[in-house]
């Protein structure tokens, strides 16, 4: 035996001792099942429903995620890596059906022929990895599905959206404006306006001079303007306000800087406070840059106007920890405790730079609104809660009046995993839809509330004999 023999040796010896510790210490937490992924797109399967889904409720809920988690027995490290898959729930009088089907990015194309992993992601660097050839090389559409012109948008925020057919789901193509936008980012949070019109934006961050792109778009899907705004630096921007005269952008104190992915390339500044930009509607004219104290945003809640103030909710963080370590430690599933949760905080903003920030004392991610009054100060819904200490997703649909603070809630408790609700119009106020994973009886599901009697629990359920990845965002589309 040589030296090197010997010394591997005693290094398994101590492996061997420490056994039962180090498999204890690597047991997946029960909830990691909403983080194994899925291979394959996923078949029509019809659902288990128990109760009656609401009349309004007819019609499809769409949503997209991160899906494919692994390739050839390597797995990715963040939740923003894996590539995309669209998930539609249609719900008629004849009950629930599912389907899912991967977004053919270019990469996710590419990667299937190859049989495993080429490009690193945007949280991930793997040891043989090649360079995709530009932002668009990385773009995985995993963030949102929302519908433009009789078709839907695959939404990333670094890239284009790609283009579906919402019957099959099947790809037809990237979303391109112009042979000057292609490529471009454009955000996965769109806003639409009164009449149905998206704004979105786009954040350029590694350009040597870092820029906002601004986007206005007809209901036709054609441009109607953008413009690119120059920034004084490369905050961290994922989603933005939109109310009658302004467009609202936060450029927080997460600063794109040098790195070997996207998320190294994330350096928190304390110290540098967070910009609002307040730009007008009318030209995309910078109206305002106000200092506020640093701040992480992902979502923000929707944006009204009282007299010259403009107000808006946030579902802030005191730093950038849910990405750099929260949403790292789900993907690599990491047991707990370790805690996400944000903090829900209302902007009272005028345009000479005076600043009011209220704390809510809510948690709550995945806010939501009613899209068909956008600019009024209407009850948010969305996620919150945590079961227990261990368990550091949602378990709670979560309605919040966003002038007093005033929330209600339903928990499900410890097993069930609950997503992005959506307001459905109703009697009554309406409803909220949302789809969950039972990770304790490996069924995911969608579920509808009354939106005004929430503490009533679910109205109806639907389920299945599938796991579905946990993902992010989508909508709502009635027949
Ligand atoms: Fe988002």
């Amino acid at each position: 035996m040589n030296r090197r023999e010997f010394l591997a040796g005693l290094a398994a010896l101590a492996a061997a001792s420490s056994l039962p510790r180090a498999l204890a210490a690597e047991a997946k937490p029960p909830w990691a099942l909403g983080f194994e992924g899925v291979t394959e797109d996923l078949a029509p399967l019809a659902m288990e429903v128990k109760g009656e889904f609401p009349a309004a409720c007819q019609g499809t809920l769409y949503r997209n995620g991160p899906a494919l988690w692994a390739r050839a027995g390597v797995r990715y490290q963040h939740w923003f890596d894996p590539d995309g898959m669209v998930q539609a729930f249609r719900i008629d009088a004849g009950g629930v059906e599912h389907k899912g089907r991967f977004v053919r990015t270019r990469r996710f194309k590419q990667e299937q022929r190859a049989g495993r992993f080429l490009f690193g992601g945007a949280g991930t660097n793997f040891d043989n990895q090649v360079a995709p050839g530009g932002n668009e090389g990385f773009n995985v559409a995993n963030i949102n599905v929302q519908p433009l012109n009789g078709e839907l948008l695959a939404m990333w925020e670094a890239g284009s959206s790609y283009r579906l057919d919402p019957d099959s789901l099947e790809t037809l193509g990237t979303l391109e404006f112009s042979d000057e936008l292609k490529g471009v980012p454009f955000s996965a949070h769109p806003h639409r306006d009164e009449q149905g019109e998206m704004w979105n934006i786009g954040s350029v961050p590694f350009t040597r001079q870092p820029m906002l792109v601004l986007y206005h778009v007809g209901s036709n899907g054609q441009l109607r303007k953008s413009r690119a705004v120059p920034l004084d630096f490369a905050g961290y921007m994922h989603d933005f306000v939109l109310t009658p005269r302004y467009l609202v952008a936060l450029n927080s104190s997460a600063v794109l800087g040098e790195g070997r992915n996207f998320v190294e390339r994330m350096a928190w500044q304390p110290t540098r406070p967070s910009q609002l930009l307040v730009f007008d509607r009318e030209d995309f004219s910078l109206r305002a840059t106000i200092e506020v104290p640093p701040t992480f945003v992902f979502h923000f809640g929707n944006g009204w106007e009282e007299g010259e103030k403009i107000n808006f909710t946030a579902c802030a963080y005191r730093d950038m920890d849910i990405v750099s370590v929260g949403m790292r430690r789900l993907a690599r599933q990491e047991p707990g405790p370790y805690h996400l949760a944000s903090d829900l905080q209302r902007y009272s903003v005028s345009l000479d730079g005076d600043v009011q920030i209220e704390r809510l004392g809510v948690d709550m991610e995945f806010p939501g609104y009613d899209q068909h009054r956008p600019f009024e100060a209407q009850m948010l819904c969305g996620a919150g809660g945590h079961a227990s200490e261990a368990s550091p997703l949602a378990s709670a649909v979560v309605r919040v009046d966003p002038r007093s603070g005033a929330s209600e809630r339903f928990d499900y408790g410890e097993g069930i995993v609950v997503e992005e609700p959506l307001p459905v119009a109703g009697p009554e106020g309406g409803y909220l839809l949302h789809s969950y994973l039972d990770y304790r009886r490996q069924r995911s599901g969608v579920a509808v509330l009354k939106a005004a009697r929430l503490a009533d629990g679910p109205l109806a359920t639907a389920e299945m004999e599938r796991v579905l990845p946990l993902g992010f965002h989508g909508c709502f589309l009635p027949t």
